[in-house]
């Protein structure tokens, strides 16, 4: 072990490096970065390592965890990485920012996720999740492509309640959009990793950046629509027009506006829909589970439709999703750099070095979960959650950078799930679950095909 006590402040600052070839890292991060988590951090609290030269510090540790995101938030910005690989299609909004221009795009757009204001798009999640059923029922037994109708289901949700239906957006141009724009993300990451230029062409760029041209236009020609009639309709487009910095009294331009409306669309329904392929895939494997989720949907809603007042009464149904989530985290790793030094446990951190909390490893954690691999809603009881640490589990991150739609997120996975499965039931084709791959989400690493059987 490399370490040594700062004489100082009793704090270490050097740190027991775990050997990790910066040529293998590469190749993980460009394939799948799951792969290129050192293994050790899935039974250990923290792991460092250092590749390119530089120290990477991995952490499992829900306290640790919580000391880094939560109470050293202000030390620590997204950083180049993440700057590099989303930059180019989500700018410097709300996902990307760091510091003062953060704050104030997020102050701008709380109030859109307040719970009054959720529990109004409660009917309009449901009617979209039965345009879904309706079209699965019009077409009969047969199979689909459920991460492709997840996709389009939640899309629709997050275009309705939030942008009003969006005047024309093409979904499905906008989802081949996003796809061709994220294949080659570990490309981009790989290559901030040892800090080439950015201009370096790799495989997948030139799609990738048509992609985000032809998205970026879509979304300005939202915003001139909403400019040429102006309207008070109080959604996000109206609340990106009109927000204003309360330190500089600027507002936005638009091509702020549409970094903003950029990050909803992309952060705010591929997540979610990722999340339900893989539920579906997993009740379709665990038939007892399966048949108390069906008989908690029809217990509530006694036959009749599923309505705004039954989403919050499904308790089973969304322990359910938290479960899928925890073994499938749509977001599987999030990483931060250090802007200043910073105590971290008994080391001292020091800027510039990276951080990585790997969801998908503390979710996987040896000595956070029993059985790990195993599905078990039951890990969700208010009960069982009461006596974890809060960050064993964290889908939608922690601190004041968590997701500003975690509870959006769970409202309408809970109406779609119930909205569906109150009339079918989806069956595996595939003798397995595809594997997991990231590709800055947590996608199947093949088509989730199932079949359509009428209950
Ligand atoms: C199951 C669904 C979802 C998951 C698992 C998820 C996960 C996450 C995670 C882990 C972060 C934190 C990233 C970090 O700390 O670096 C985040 C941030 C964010 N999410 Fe979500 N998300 C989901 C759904 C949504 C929805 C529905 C919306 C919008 C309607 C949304 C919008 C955002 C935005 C704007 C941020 C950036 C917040 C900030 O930095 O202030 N997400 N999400």
């Amino acid at each position: 072990m490399d370490t040594a006590i700062d004489s100082n402040n009793e704090l270490k600052t050097r740190f027991p490096l775990t050997p990790q070839s910066t040529l293998g890292a590469l190749v993980a991060i460009v394939r799948n970065p799951l792969d290129a988590l050192p293994p050790s951090i899935f039974t250990e609290p923290l792991v460092f390592s250092k590749t390119a030269g530089e120290i990477k510090v991995y952490l499992a540790d829900p306290a640790l965890i919580h000391e880094a995101l939560v109470k050293n938030a202000d030390s620590l910005g997204k950083g180049d990485q993440v700057r590099r690989a989303l930059g180019p299609a989500l700018g410097q909004g709300l996902l990307t920012a760091d510091g003062a221009h953060w704050k104030w795009q997020r102050q701008s757009v709380a109030g859109a996720f307040r719970h009054d204001k959720l529990l109004g798009l409660q009917p309009a999640m449901i009617a979209v999740a039965e345009r879904t059923r309706d079209r699965w029922l019009e077409n009969g037994q047969g199979t689909l492509d459920v991460g492709h109708e997840m996709m389009r289901t939640t899309f629709d949700i997050i275009v309705d309640t939030m942008m009003s239906g969006g005047h024309g957006i093409d979904v499905g141009k906008v989802e081949t959009g996003i796809s061709d724009f994220l294949r080659p993300t570990g490309w981009a990451f790989a290559l901030g990793l040892v800090h080439a230029p950015e201009w370096l062409p790799y495989p997948g760029r030139s799609k990738a950046k048509a992609a985000v041209t032809f998205l970026r236009s879509s979304l300005q020609s939202v915003i001139e629509e909403r400019r040429k009639s102006p309207d008070d309709r109080c959604d996000l487009v109206n609340m990106l027009l009109s927000a204003s910095d309360l330190e500089t009294d600027r507002t936005m331009t638009d091509a702020e506006i549409v970094d903003n409306l950029m990050t909803f669309i992309t952060a705010g329904h591929e997540t979610t829909a990722l999340g339900l392929a893989w539920t579906f895939d997993l009740l379709s494997r665990n038939p007892d589970v399966e048949r108390k989720v069906l008989s908690e949907i029809d217990k509530v809603t006694q036959g009749r439709p599923v309505t705004a007042d039954d989403v919050s009464k499904l308790v089973y149904t969304r322990q359910v999703f938290s479960e899928a989530m925890r073994l499938y985290p749509p977001a599987p790793i999030i990483t931060r750099t250090a802007l200043e030094d910073f105590r971290l446990g008994e080391y001292l951190i020091p800027a510039g070095t990276v951080l990585i909390v790997p969801i998908y490893a503390v979710h996987h954690h040896a000595s956070l979960w029993q059985d790990a691999e195993i599905f078990d809603p039951d890990r969700f009881t208010p009960e069982a959650a009461k006596a974890r640490h809060r960050y064993a589990y964290m889908p939608f991150g922690a601190g004041p950078r968590v997701c500003i739609g975690n509870a959006f997120a769970v409202m309408e996975a809970v109406a779609i799930l119930a909205v569906l499965l109150q009339k079918v039931r989806l069956a595996a084709i595939e003798p397995q679950t595809p594997k997991p791959v990231m590709k800055v989400t947590l996608r199947p690493d093949k088509t989730i095909r199932m079949k359509l059987v009428l209950r």
